[in-house]
C-alpha cells in the first residue's frame, strides 16, 4: 500500500494503489441475501448493498465487480486477506471479533435479529422454540444467538437454503436478521414473522485491516450519500416499512 509508481492506466483521479486491480473495485458479497444482494429475473445481482457498492465505485471513478463469496470467507476476513476482493459488502454486522480481522467503515444500517416460524408450527414467541429445530445461516450473528440460547440448531451455508429449509419443513423456525426475515415473511404464505430480538446490530463495509485509505474513501462516499439524501432513498426503495 505504499507508493510504487504511477497510475498506469491513467483512467481517473482516484489513487488506485488502494485497490488490488487498478480501475476496478472488487466487492465480495454472499448472494442471495435479499434485499441486500440477490439475483433478479435476468440473473443480474441487485440490491441495497449493490447500489451502495455502485455509489462507492462511482465516487472512486472505477468499475465495480461483485464477487460472489461464501459468508464464512467474508466474515472471517479470509476473502479480503487473500485479495479475492477489495471490500466486503454483505449485510455484515460489525462485531468485535470480526473487527480484529478486518477494517470496518462507519455503520451504514441498524439491524436486529428476528424470529420467523412455519405457519403450522405452534410458535408465538422465542419461548416456544423448545423441542423445535431452528435454522440459521452458518457463521452469522443469528447462528451465534441460536447456539448460545441452546436451541436445536440446523446450519445452512447460505440464506437462500435457510429459507428453503423453512418453507419445506426441514426446520420449524429460523433466526436471522430482521431486515431479511421481515422481507421474506412478506413473500410467503407458509412462514410468518413472529418477533424481533433486540440485538442492536450495526452493519458495516469492510476492507483489509491495513487499508485505511480505502475505508476513508468508503466513509467519505457514505457521508456524501447521507447528506445528499441518496442513502435514505435507497432505504425507502429496498426495505418495507
Ligand atoms: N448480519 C448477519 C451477520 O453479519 C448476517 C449477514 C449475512 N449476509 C449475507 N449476505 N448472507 O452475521
Amino acid at each position: 500500500l505504499t507508493a510504487c509508481g504511477g497510475d498506469e492506466n491513467g483512467s481517473g483521479d482516484a489513487d488506485q494503489e488502494m485497490l488490488n486491480n487498478a480501475g476496478t473495485l472488487q466487492v465480495c458479497s454472499d448472494v442471495p441475501y435479499p434485499p441486500f444482494e440477490y439475483y433478479d429475473a435476468e440473473g443480474e445481482v441487485v440490491g441495497f448493498d449493490i447500489d451502495i457498492a455502485e455509489a462507492i465505485a462511482e465516487s472512486l471513478d472505477v468499475e465495480l465487480e461483485i464477487v460472489q463469496t461464501g459468508f464464512e470467507g467474508i466474515q472471517s476476513g479470509v476473502a479480503l486477506d487473500s485479495n479475492t476482493c477489495d471490500l466486503a459488502i454483505s449485510g455484515m454486522t460489525i462485531t468485535e471479533e470480526r473487527a480484529g480481522n478486518m477494517l470496518f467503515s462507519e455503520p451504514y444500517l441498524d439491524d436486529n435479529l428476528g424470529l420467523l416460524a412455519a405457519t403450522d408450527a405452534d410458535v408465538a414467541s422465542l419461548e416456544d422454540l423448545e423441542g423445535l429445530t431452528v435454522g440459521v445461516q452458518t457463521e452469522t450473528t443469528g447462528a451465534d444467538y441460536a447456539t448460545e440460547a441452546g436451541y436445536d440448531v440446523r446450519d445452512y451455508p447460505d440464506s437462500g437454503l435457510l429459507i428453503q429449509g423453512l418453507e419445506s419443513g426441514q426446520v420449524d423456525a429460523a433466526i436471522g436478521n430482521i431486515s431479511i426475515l421481515g422481507y421474506q415473511a412478506g413473500e410467503s404464505d407458509t412462514s410468518e414473522f413472529i418477533e424481533e430480538i433486540d440485538t442492536g446490530e450495526q452493519l458495516g463495509i469492510a476492507a483489509q485491516s491495513e487499508n485505511t485509505e480505502l475505508i476513508d474513501a468508503v466513509n467519505e462516499a457514505l457521508a456524501e450519500m447521507d447528506s445528499s439524501g441518496e442513502m435514505q432513498e435507497l432505504e425507502d426503495s429496498w426495505f418495507r416499512e
